[in-house]
């Protein structure tokens, strides 16, 4: 980006209270706003945990009065944003708490907006669509990937079309988003893994974007080497709470970083993969990650080159063009390691030349692709798919 002449936006409009154990204080920053009522937004994963348990004896001992609603799924549909907005609004709760990982905290953001802007969901896809700010979110993420505690984007799967909506509106931004550590430890070891590689996506993608700017490419720098370091001891044991703190800070740096830097190829494939075939966006991500790199390489060797040496490789008196390749060869040994697979059929999907052809037309149709630094035709994301077949 040339600063004479370039200009760029940048804001974080969420409250980050991060810290072991600040859980806690959950019932304290929801007196602060006045909520007489909240609703928290969960999955089953997280109330079986007894994570939910402790977070509604937390309400309880503040005496704040709250709903729950346990039944998010992942890749969180348009459907089940509306039943739960009719709960939120019969109960007339005044805030929703996304508790969980980006499927909880997505429909958290859905219910905002449909309880402030009535009619169809699929209205306010795109960017500022939505015309009336909602309730409040407060969303306490549970993984650490997604980033969605302080975007300004929730993603939801329009079942009529299997596509996967993204509505970006600057109502989104989460009032505050709680960061506990303690919360990490009970993930399962494959998630841990593939949500990691999602952060790992954000903050390559959203650094090597053609819409990087200089803010979004410190956060994005930073999380890289936290994730490079800290990715791997964290999958070996969620216990680890030194790793589990960093790779929640990763997460949420990376989110600050794609929500302006943008992402890229990566999300525009792994959105219709996960649309159509159920693909968990984490492995989607990290099975697209290492042959997007690869095809982008030339984009800017000097870039590429930095995420080697933030990934802990020894580029020293290397030619740009060889440090650069060692950043993809960084990340499909961090897949390996963390035992993630390479190929689509290496998850039991299968894909004909005609289901390729579609995903890579409609992954060009949502104009994320657009953000990649080398440009990408529909046949160019067709053989990123088939490189990974
Ligand atoms: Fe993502």
């Amino acid at each position: 980006m040339n600063l004479l002449k370039d200009s760029f936006e940048f804001g974080l409009h969420t409250q980050i209270h991060f810290g072991v154990g600040r859980l806690q204080e959950l019932a304290d920053i929801i007196k602060k706003s006045n909520y007489a009522r909240v609703l928290i937004c969960t999955d089953k994963g997280i109330a079986n945990s007894g994570a939910l348990e402790r977070l509604e004896r937390i309400l309880k001992n503040g005496e704040i009065q709250y709903e729950v609603f346990d039944e998010v799924e992942p890749d969180p549909t348009i459907r089940v944003v509306k039943k739960v907005e009719k709960i939120f609004t019969d109960s007339q709760c005044e805030a929703i708490i996304g508790f969980g990982g980006g499927s909880s905290i997505d429909t958290a953001k859905g219910v905002s907006i449909a309880a402030a802007n009535p009619g169809d969901l699929t209205q306010f896809e795109g960017k500022n669509q939505v015309p009336n700010k909602g309730p409040d979110v407060i969303a306490i993420p549970t993984t650490a990937g997604t980033g969605s505690e302080v975007t300004h984007a929730t993603v939801l799967k329009d079942e009529e079309r299997k596509y996967k909506m993204g509505i970006l509106s600057e109502h989104l931004h989460p009032k505050a988003a709680i960061l506990d550590p303690e919360l990490l430890t009970t993930l399962p070891r494959g998630l841990a893994a593939v949500t990691g590689m999602d952060a790992l996506s954000h903050a390559v993608e959203s650094y090597t974007s053609n819409q990087a700017q200089p803010i979004t490419e410190a956060l994005g720098l930073h999380a890289i080497e936290l994730i490079g370091k800290w990715l791997r001891p964290f999958v070996a044991d969620r216990t680890n709470i030194e790793a589990a703190s960093h790779m929640m800070m990763a997460s949420t740096i990376a989110g600050a970083a794609f929500i302006w830097g943008r992402v890229a190829a990566v999300h525009a494939l792994s959105h219709p993969l996960g649309g159509r075939y159920k693909i968990a966006h984490g492995l989607a991500n990290a099975l697209l990650l290492p042959v997007v790199m690869e095809y982008n390489l030339s984009s800017n060797f000097q870039k590429f080159k930095r995420i080697a040496d933030q990934l802990g490789e020894n580029t020293h008196g290397l030619s740009d063009r060889s440090a650069a390749e060692l950043a993809v060869k960084a990340v499909q040994n961090l897949t390996a390691d963390l035992d993630i697979p390479k190929t689509l059929t290496g998850i039991n999907v299968e894909l004909s030349d005609d289901e390729i052809q579609v995903v890579a037309e409609e992954a060009f149709k949502s104009g994320i692709a657009n953000a990649n630094p080398k440009q990408v035709t529909v046949k160019d994301l067709a053989s990123i798919i088939k490189t990974i077949k």
